[in-house]
């Protein structure tokens, strides 16, 4: 029988599915992908994977717009693979999370379509977020209130006759229309599909946007030009996010986790300061939150001293374990991040195609590995994002016509600049467009499994994102028959780490070196990371593995992690 805490200090995988493994060959990864690199996820040594979205969706937000919660997208597969991929995991030890995205749908979803179809006030209408516009027509949105996506967080809707209608509400991007989760329907909907999943045999789940969910929806005539969810107070009243009321649904969700043996497990993704993060996370609710706050540093000991300090202090204090995170499917690729000045504004380096500053691959990859090898000493759960493993880097430079994410689209400004009229040879002043964000498809282009091949292995046909030709060195094949590379690394840092998991306290190991982060758990199992100091002699004991090579004398270079058994 599964253990019930399983989770606590769990090594987590996250697939996207479209990127990870195409089996039919149409250029998009799918489930059947998925089933066929169960020996591949053995191997890592993981407790479980945590599946980004494969329902059925428009891909309007690469699937976290969804038009059927209790599917799978055609394009990926049916529920019948789904079924298997979930045996075959299964049977190799491996868990299954998958996302669960109950802010908002897809405009595709049926319930906004019959919402579209019938009349302000009606019922179908109250499963979403309608309001009449402003102005003499209706023809100004409700508020000033933004998206996260960028500009306004309204869309106008077009009445079935084609005249002008009412507004809906969408903190994403318009084709996401937020729930209402004032009502009751909705709240039953989602029980339901934690059912549905849950009864498949599904062990857990990922929450999108768990602190937007509630909305004070009384105070429309408010102000809310800037998101900033770090600082929304800790009172619980904001407007938008992070409401007392959000609570009550995870509570209610806890009665639904609980219904199964082993209760299901389920973690939140709260972008919101670690001591109201914390909240979602108490054993009453969804158990566990991620921690973005790693996300956020450069790589220097003393940020991530404080950070694993706090962390581990507030996730105690609500009863549950911290999580661990340095990369995810919304993130600049950590080997990429660590090998670029300290404070380069990643946007700013993304928009220049990754010119405006230079990269250091070779101590972005090392500083990586680093980072991660600590993470994995640490109490608690550490999520790991698919390529990760491969020391992938952020692809940079994908062409403007290949991009997919609706940041790239939605953030743009008109600027007046000269244009070059070639027929005429003159210059004359016009309207060009430009991006001000380049968003996450970086992250997002598909794994390299072999060496050569039209996808690097991917599937026999392309690449929905196209790789690079620099991912060839990084594929699995290559990676996986030398004994010094990122993957075999990974390998055996989880299996060390399952062999030495020990309970959650950790003790911190004094050092005069500042730029070394060093701690210990109760049996004896020591982490070493230098960050950026001179070589630090490591004391007595046995080195079990290092992220690097580690020189003559024990002595542990910069950007370097150790993990040793202490005499
Ligand atoms: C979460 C997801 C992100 C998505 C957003 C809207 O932040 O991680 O990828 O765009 O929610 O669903």
């Amino acid at each position: 029988m599964t253990d019930s805490n399983w989770w606590r200090q769990a090594a987590i995988y996250q697939i996207y599915p479209r990127s990870f493994k195409d089996s039919n060959g149409d250029g998009l990864g799918d489930i059947n992908g998925i089933t066929s690199q169960a020996e591949y996820l053995k191997s890592l040594n993981l407790d479980a994977v945590w599946l980004s979205p494969f329902y059925p969706s428009p891909l309007a937000d690469g699937g976290y717009d969804v038009a059927d919660y209790r599917n799978v997208d055609p394009r990926l597969g049916t529920l019948k693979d789904f079924d298997r991929m979930l045996k075959a995991l299964h049977r190799v030890g491996v868990k299954v999370f998958v996302d669960i995205v109950p802010n908002h749908s897809s405009n595709q979803h049926e319930w906004f379509q019959e919402a579209l179809k019938s009349a302000p006030g009606s019922p179908a209408r109250y499963r979403y977020i309608f309001r009449d516009g402003k102005g003499k027509n209706g023809e100004l949105p409700p508020n000033d209130w933004v998206s996260y996506f960028a500009p306004s967080a309204w869309t106008r809707t077009t009445n079935p006759d084609g005249t002008p209608g009412q507004w809906y509400l969408h903190l994403f991007a318009p084709e996401q229309p937020d729930f209402n989760w004032d009502n009751r329907e909705v709240q039953l909907d989602f029980m339901k599909t934690l059912r549905f999943w849950s009864d498949r045999g599904v062990d857990g789940f990922r929450i999108d946007v768990a602190h937007a969910m509630k909305k004070d929806m009384s105070r429309i005539n408010a102000s809310y030009p800037k998101i900033d969810t770090f600082k929304v107070g800790n009172k619980g009243t904001d407007i938008l996010f992070d409401r007392n009321e959000t609570h009550e649904i995870f509570r209610e969700w806890r009665t639904v986790f609980n219904e199964y043996n082993p209760p299901r497990v389920a973690v939140a993704e709260a972008y919101v300061a670690a001591p109201r993060r914390v909240l979602y996370a108490r054993p009453e609710e969804l158990g566990q939150a991620f921690n973005f706050d790693m996300l956020d540093l450069d790589f220097k000991a003393a940020a991530f001293k404080k950070t694993i300090d706090t962390n581990i202090k507030y996730a105690k204090e609500a009863g549950s374990s911290s999580t661990w995170v340095l990369n995810n499917h919304d993130r600049v690729r950590t080997a990429t991040k660590y090998g670029l000045p300290d404070g380069t504004n990643l946007n700013e380096w993304l928009l220049s195609d990754g010119t405006s500053k230079k990269l250091n691959v070779e101590l972005g990859l090392q500083r990586a590995r680093a980072a991660v090898m600590m993470l994995l000493a640490l109490p608690g759960c550490t999520y790991i994002y698919q390529g990760e493993e491969l020391g992938l880097r952020e692809v940079a430079d994908l062409k403007h016509e290949d991009l997919q994410d609706p940041i790239w689209f939605r953030n743009v400004v008109k600027k007046i600049q000269p244009v070059f009229m070639k027929r005429e040879g003159k210059t004359i002043k016009g309207v060009a467009v430009v991006h001000t964000e380049k968003g996450r498809d970086g992250c997002r282009v598909p794994l390299p499994w072999t060496r050569s091949g039209k996808s690097f292995g991917f599937g026999s046909g392309g690449s929905h994102l196209p790789q690079p030709s620099w991912f060839a060195e990084l594929s699995v094949e290559m990676q996986s028959a030398d004994n010094n590379s990122t993957l075999t690394m990974y390998r055996s840092a989880l299996a060390l780490r399952q062999k030495w998991q020990t309970t959650e306290d950790l003790e911190w190991i004094r050092t005069s070196n500042l730029e070394v982060v060093a701690f210990k758990r109760l049996n004896g199992w020591a982490s070493f990371t230098n960050f950026r100091g001179v070589d630090f002699a490591l004391p007595k004991g046995r080195v079990l593995m290092s992220s690097g090579p580690i020189k003559s004398g024990n002595k542990l270079p910069k950007a370097t992690t150790a993990w040793m058994v202490l005499e």
